[in-house]
């Protein structure tokens, strides 16, 4: 009988063109225009779960972008079931003219795969249901329990998604949660997530006169409300980086003294790293290391800052508003409603004789930490090793997932990050690209990993 793996190998021009069919899709979930395209792609996603022999496929609404559900229990109660996380919507593609080729458009250049969503994380999303269908293909059926949760909303931050998971607890109960939305260090070096960052995200708008103003006439003796929050954000950190919000690091879990040089001693390469984020310097907290910075310190960026006159041309104008978007990474155990509360405080009580500030949370997710001696972790690093011949490393990450929280915290279980993106993929970037050997062994290592889970047993 053919086994898996080869039915892997011998299909994998017919798995990568429907990739492409998924890439089509134009699934922007925060606009509003592709309200209909997230319908077709979350049926487009139902129609193919069914194809590789899930026995229930659903689309279940929210009060956003719908779910996909699916399960296949077939492998009975003595193996473990594994719940499959991935998200079907992608970022906005702007800005369009940096593109080298449409992004809706799929295009094969040397080795990768460039399209929006791509590897964040329609690839790595699809490689898993392909890995289904060698087993169905095969041997018959998975040799464990599946169940796969797809949403439609991650990028605007699953605003529907931890009341669904409240809501069907019993539905989605498993023995562990697989997800595939990050990326390992090279093609050859997997690596394994054991955190990721949390989130706090406001909108900060300071508001001077009524309206706006001519600067010649008013200019000097009204305070201009784009200085008063420049001054507001310049004094958000110190001179060496650090967050000057009162109490932001009060609950910063502090890396041990074992933590820091494991961490050190993981492959990073200065140089390497600059060109790659195309600085010529680093900057922040000097008492901890680059890799320290990215992934254990939580961090305040402001992601976008408008107000007053910005077309071309000059217009003398003293504007009435300024607006900037304010977003903290953080680590365990900040919680994200604490520091959005202390950065509200702190920014109100900034406001300079003549403007208001007001502070207004976008979104936010807590950060994470997994377990890394389950036995789904060791599955996963057998089935890593095999696949690309060497062994992960364990990492920390710093974006952020924060349905890790949700599911430790609501169905009691571990999350397996086992991602297949690499570091240039530009993620949420003009030129989004998945290498097409990393979707071959996506595929390879999540048929491994349910193989080697299988043989351990329960998780
Ligand atoms: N897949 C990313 C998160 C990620 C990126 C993990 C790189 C590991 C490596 C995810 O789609 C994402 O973009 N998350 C957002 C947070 C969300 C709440 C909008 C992020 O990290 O900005
Ligand atoms: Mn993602
Ligand atoms: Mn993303």
């Amino acid at each position: 009988m053919q086994q898996p793996l080869d039915y892997a190998q011998s299909n994998y021009d017919a798995f990568l063109a429907e990739l492409k069919d998924f890439l089509r899709l134009p699934s922007i979930s925060t606009q509003p225009q592709h309200r209909d395209d997230m319908l077709a792609t979350a049926d487009w996603l139902r129609e193919r779960l069914l194809e590789v022999g899930f026995p229930r496929a659903e689309v279940l609404p929210t009060r956003g972008h719908p779910i996909v559900y699916a399960e296949w229990l077939a492998a009975g109660p003595e193996a473990p079931t594994v719940l499959l996380y991935g998200h079907y919507d992608v970022q906005p593609p702007d800005p369009l003219e940096l593109w080298h080729t449409p992004p809706f458009e799929p295009s094969e250049v040397e080795g990768n795969l460039y399209a929006r969503g791509v590897s964040d994380d329609k690839g790595q999303l699809f490689a898993h249901v392909k890995a289904v269908e060698a087993f169905k293909a095969t041997v018959g059926q998975p040799p464990v329990n599946l169940k796969c949760i797809f949403e439609g909303e991650e990028e605007m931050g699953s605003p529907s998604l931890t009341p669904f998971i409240e809501e069907h607890a019993d539905l989605l109960a498993a023995d562990v949660a697989l997800i595939s939305d990050s990326h390992i260090l090279g093609e050859d070096q997997p690596a394994l997530i054991y955190a990721l960052r949390g989130l706090a995200y406001v909108e900060v708008t300071v508001t001077g006169p009524s309206r706006d103003l001519h600067s010649g006439i008013y200019g000097g003796a009204v305070f201009n409300p784009i200085h008063a929050l420049c001054k507001m954000i310049a004094g958000l950190h110190d001179e060496v980086g650090r967050i000057t919000i009162p109490g932001f690091y009060d609950r910063v879990r502090a890396l041990s003294p074992e933590e820091r040089e494991a961490l050190a001693e993981l492959p990073f390469e200065r140089e390497g790293w600059l060109q790659e984020a195309g600085v010529s310097d680093e900057w922040g907290e000097p008492e901890y290391t680059i890799v320290e910075r990215t992934g254990a310190r939580p961090t305040l960026d402001v992601n976008g800052i408008w107000g007053g006159y910005i077309e071309p041309g000059a217009k003398t104008v003293l504007p009435s508003q300024a607006h900037a978007k304010i977003s903290m990474r953080l680590v365990p155990d900040q919680e994200p409603e604490r520091i959005t509360q202390l950065a509200r405080l702190h920014l109100e009580g900034l406001a300079s004789p003549g403007v208001t500030v007001e502070v207004s949370p976008l979104h936010g997710g807590e950060g994470a930490i997994v377990d890394r001696n389950s036995p789904a972790m060791q599955a996963a690093v057998a089935a890593y090793a095999e696949t690309f011949g060497r062994k992960p490393v364990f990492m920390r990450e710093g974006g952020s997932i924060p349905v890790v929280a949700t599911f430790q915290r609501v169905l009691g279980i571990e999350t397996v990050l086992m991602g297949f993106g690499l570091p240039d993929d530009n993620l949420h970037s003009p030129n989004e690209k998945f290498s097409l050997a990393m979707f071959r062994k996506a595929i390879e290592t999540s048929i491994r990993f349910y193989e080697r889970l299988a043989e351990g047993g329960a998780a």
